[in-house]
C-alpha cells in the first residue's frame, strides 16, 4: 500500500490518482427514471438525469450562485432547479433562469461532463485537458444480444477500487468464498491450468477446469449428464472486467472453441473509484438459458448477486484489515499473476 507521504507527492505532482483518458461507468440506465442520481465518481461530485429529451446529463453538484449542492433540489422536466434561491439550469449546465431576475449572468453556468448512455450503461469520459473524448465508450454487445438475458445491481464499497480488481482476477478465491454457489472443488480451483496474457490495454487470464463437478448454480441451470469441463476467462481493462465462465458435458468439446455451446455466465463488473478509499460496483450477469429461460436467468442473477454479498464482506474486512497494519508486507503466491499484472497496468496509467 502506498504510505500517506508517498500519495501526497503523487497528489501535488498529478492533478489525478485514477487512470484518465478513459471511460469509467457512472450508473445503470435503469437506475434513471424520473429521479435525479447524486453520485461522487473519481472525486467529483456529480448530479446524474434524464434532461427533456430523455438524455442522461452529468453536471457538477455545486450551484453557481452560493454553493449549494444541486442534488438538494428537485429536477423538473428534465432541468434541475436549486432548492436554494430557485436557479434553474438545463442539461448542458446552462441557467435558464434566475426567479425575479430577467438577465441571466453570463458565468451562471456550471460544468456538464461528456456522458454516453449505452446497451444499459452509462459512461463518463474522465480526462484532464482532453474534454471531449477520441473514442467511443466500449462495446459490450451481451446486453443486446438474442440468446442472452441479463440484470445486475450497483454496489457501494468500503474498500479502494483495486482490491475489488484482486478479487476479480483471482478466481481461485470461489473454492473458499463462494461454495455455496459457484465454488466447487477447491483442490480443482488452486491446480486449474492457468495462462495469462497482455496487450497494451488488457490482461487476459484463462482458466480451464477439466472434468470437474458442476458446482450448485450450474447444476440447477443447465441438464448437465455428469462431470464437467468448466472455464473462466477473465478479461481485465483498466474501466472494466469482462469474466466469461461456463461449462460443457466433459468431453463434448474443444474449450478452446469460442463458439462452444453448453451454460454460459458472462459477467460484466465495472469498478469506478468514488474516492481513494471508496468505490462503485457496477455489475451485470448475461447468461443463455436454453428453457424456461427468464425463470433461469433469475435464479442465476440471484445467485450471482449472492456470491457478489459474499465478495462484498471478504473485501471491505480485508481493507479495514489493511489499514491496522498498513505497514506489512503482503507475500504474492502462485495465483496472484493476475492481479499484479492489472496492478501494473494501472500504475503505469497514473
Ligand atoms: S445557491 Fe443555488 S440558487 Fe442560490
Ligand atoms: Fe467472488
Amino acid at each position: 500500500m502506498t504510505n500517506t507521504l508517498e500519495r501526497k507527492i503523487k497528489v501535488e505532482n498529478n492533478p489525478s490518482i485514477f487512470p484518465k483518458n478513459q471511460w469509467y461507468v457512472i450508473a445503470l440506465s435503469k437506475e434513471l427514471k424520473q429521479n435525479m442520481i447524486a453520485r461522487k465518481v473519481l472525486n467529483i461530485p456529480l448530479i446524474i438525469f434524464r434532461d427533456e429529451h430523455g438524455q442522461v446529463q452529468a453536471l457538477e453538484d455545486r450551484c453557481c450562485h452560493r454553493g449549494m449542492p444541486l442534488s438538494c433540489g428537485t429536477l423538473e422536466n428534465g432541468r434541475v432547479r436549486c432548492g436554494y434561491h430557485g436557479l434553474l439550469y438545463d442539461g448542458t449546465g446552462q441557467c435558464v433562469e434566475v426567479p425575479g431576475q430577467d438577465k441571466i449572468p453570463s458565468k451562471a453556468k456550471v460544468k456538464a461532463y461528456t456522458v454516453v448512455e449505452k446497451q444499459g450503461l452509462v459512461w463518463l469520459w474522465y480526462s484532464f485537458g482532453q474534454e471531449i473524448a477520441d473514442i467511443e465508450p466500449p462495446d459490450y454487445p451481451y446486453h443486446d444480444h438474442p440468446d442472452y438475458l441479463y440484470d445486475g445491481d450497483v454496489y457501494h464499497y468500503q474498500a479502494p477500487y483495486q482490491l475489488i480488481h484482486d478479487n476479480l482476477m483471482d478466481l481461485s478465491h470461489l473454492a473458499y468464498v463462494h461454495l455455496k454457489t459457484i465454488g466447487g472443488n477447491a483442490k480443482i480451483h488452486m491446480n486449474a491450468e492457468m495462462k495469462v496474457t497482455q496487450n497494451d490495454d488488457q490482461v487476459v487470464v484463462k482458466r480451464h477446469m477439466i472434468n470437474s463437478e458442476p458446482p450448485p448454480t450450474y447444476s440447477m441451470a443447465y441438464p448437465f449428464t455428469g462431470k464437467i469441463d468448466r472455464w473462466q476467462e477473465i478479461d481485465f481493462r483498466v474501466s472494466h472486467i469482462r469474466i466469461w465462465t461456463g461449462a460443457i458435458n466433459a468431453g463434448t468439446d474443444s474449450l478452446d472453441n469460442p463458439d462452444r455451446d453448453g451454460f454460459n455466465m458472462r459477467g460484466f463488473h465495472a469498478i469506478t473509484p468514488e474516492t481513494e478509499d471508496t468505490c462503485h460496483y457496477f455489475w451485470t450477469m448475461s447468461t443463455n438459458p436454453q428453457i424456461d429461460r427468464e425463470n433461469i436467468a433469475n435464479v442465476v442473477i440471484e445467485q450471482t448477486r449472492l456470491t457478489f454479498d459474499e465478495d462484498k464482506v471478504v473485501i471491505e474486512n480485508q481493507y479495514k484489515n489493511l489499514k491496522q497494519f498498513e505497514n506489512s508486507e503482503m507475500v504474492g503466491i502462485h495465483i496472484d499473476v493476475g492481479l499484479v499484472r492489472a496492478r501494473r497496468m494501472v500504475e503505469q496509467l497514473i
